[in-house]
């Protein structure tokens, strides 16, 4: 046989191969639904074992094209916004249409949680992405109360202001900064301040470290052997927990001693001091792990979106000019008795605010959010077997030409006097999970774009 020929047969046989081997994992997977459920599963594949669909999915996105991914489900298998894949050693539906987001984020008698085990492992079991129903609703009853609303965000406005003014200031001395890098840091040390009151300097940077190795490890493989992000951010935890336990025990030695004020009270005096209707107290292992779930959720968007915005308003000095003399009216409407902004200004900065919801429906720093059906459940007309994992894509929803008319395009006004119907705008989520610190973050942002649009390039 010639060169040629021996191309042609190893061409055929990889064909055979793959063909065999998708068929018998897709068998392995799905026999056991029967024909009948079988039948209404939406259109896809499982693909190979053990990989599944994840190369495709971790090739998209290290390569830049974030939206190849999800596009190759919708090229192979027709518009359904519904398919069906292997990921994360699970069979797994994705949603990527706003009715059937909406459907299951609002639906929580039959999903639940359903994170990798990357991210359960690295936020803890304790943490929000694995708690029973009645135990999520008491602790973010007790924890969502204090960040968001017009009183915590008047008590933490004047801390925003004090810590963006000082950054920018520290910056512009410096001449060059790692700009993601410092906006991270200052993100960071509001939400420390929330929830730990002001930690020493050591404390924040032993924390913030740990917490950029964290990140790389929360969607990857969970892999444990050296090398891998997943075994890097697994230290970082150990890390995370011996910082947060030594503060722990420092504020528990305090409050023994009585030795702390009700009026200074932070988010950890509360978890410690939160009762069940047992009388039962927050044990600590399971404060820490809503400490670092919160710490981490608490900065890393917050910082990107930032990052994002300030560069789009750069890039696009209509909107930087449009976005300045909304500002410069409002610095001209403050009175000269009072000291910064306050929470009456900030609800002024309505085409600010366009400008950080367009970063948040273009940028997708939380593209995806991960459930698990607890029954048969059927959506948009097809199945979602009992047991399986469901990821709702809000990235492909954000970027549907007939939900956002010429997605890749940053357009602010598109929000100016537009309500998104429910499912279509989930930067923040929807329903019972609905992210806590929205309203913190939209402070945060407005806050440091406020200061940079009115001295800063
Ligand atoms: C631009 C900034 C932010 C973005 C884009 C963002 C996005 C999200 C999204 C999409 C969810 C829902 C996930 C799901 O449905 O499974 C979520 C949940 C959450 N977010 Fe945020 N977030 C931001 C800032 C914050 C801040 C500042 C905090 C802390 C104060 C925070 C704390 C949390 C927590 C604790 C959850 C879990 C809620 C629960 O399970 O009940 N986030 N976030």
């Amino acid at each position: 046989m010639g060169p040629s020929l021996w191309a042609v047969v190893a061409a055929v046989l990889a064909v055979v191969l793959d063909l065999v081997m998708r068929t018998v994992h897709g068998w392995v997977r799905e026999a056991s639904l029967g024909a009948g459920r079988r039948a209404r599963l939406p259109p896809g594949e499982m693909g190979w074992p053990v990989v599944g669909a994840m190369w495709s999915f971790l090739w998209s996105f290290k390569s830049g094209k974030p939206d190849a991914f999800f596009g190759s489900f919708t090229q192979r298998f027709g518009r359904t916004g519904i398919y069906r894949a292997f990921m994360f050693s699970s069979p797994t539906i994705l949603i990527a249409n706003p009715e059937g987001c909406k459907r299951v984020l609002t639906d929580d008698d039959s999903f639940v949680e359903g994170w990798p085990k990357a991210t359960v492992t690295l936020m803890g079991k304790h943490s929000f992405v694995n708690l029973p129903y009645e135990e999520h609703k008491r602790l973010r009853k007790l924890t969502a109360a204090p960040i968001n609303g017009f009183d915590a965000l008047t008590t933490y406005l004047g801390y925003i202001d004090r810590t963006v003014v000082s950054a920018l200031c520290r910056w512009s001395e410096a001449g060059e900064v790692e700009f993601l890098t410092e906006l991270r840091k200052m993100t960071f040390k509001i939400i420390v301040q929330i929830f730990m009151s002001a930690a020493d300097d050591a404390t924040m940077l032993a924390l913030e470290r740990s917490y950029t190795d964290l990140n790389y490890g929360i969607r990857a493989m969970a892999i444990d052997l050296p090398g891998f992000a997943f075994h890097k951010a697994l230290k970082a935890r150990k890390k995370l927990v011996s910082v947060l336990q030594g503060v722990l025990n420092e504020r528990r030695a305090a409050a023994a001693a009585k030795e702390f004020s009700t009026s200074s009270k932070d988010m950890m005096d509360r978890l410690i001091e939160v009762e069940d209707e047992n009388g039962r107290r927050l044990n600590n292992e399971e404060i820490i792990d809503i400490l670092i779930m919160y710490l981490n959720a608490g900065h890393e968007s917050s910082g990107h979106i930032t990052m994002w915005a300030t560069l789009f308003l750069q890039e696009n000095p209509e909107i930087f000019a449009k976005a300045k003399a909304e500002q410069e009216e409002i610095l001209r409407s403050i009175p000269p008795t009072q000291k910064g902004l306050d929470l009456r200004d900030f609800r002024k900065m309505k085409y600010l605010s366009q400008v950080i919801d367009e970063t948040l429906r273009f940028v997708n720093i939380s593209f995806v959010s991960f459930r698990e059906a607890t029954k048969d459940v059927s959506v948009n007309g097809y199945l979602v077997p009992k047991g399986w994992k469901v990821q709702l894509w809000s990235r492909s929803v954000h970027m549907d030409p007939e939900v956002y008319p010429e997605p890749k395009k940053f357009s602010p006004s598109r929000w100016e006097d537009y309500l998104p119907k429910p499912g279509t705008f989930l930067a923040f989520g929807l329903g019972t999970k609905l992210c806590p610190g929205n309203d913190l973050a939209k402070l945060e942002i407005s806050v440091f774009l406020h200061h940079f649009l009115l001295g800063y390039k």
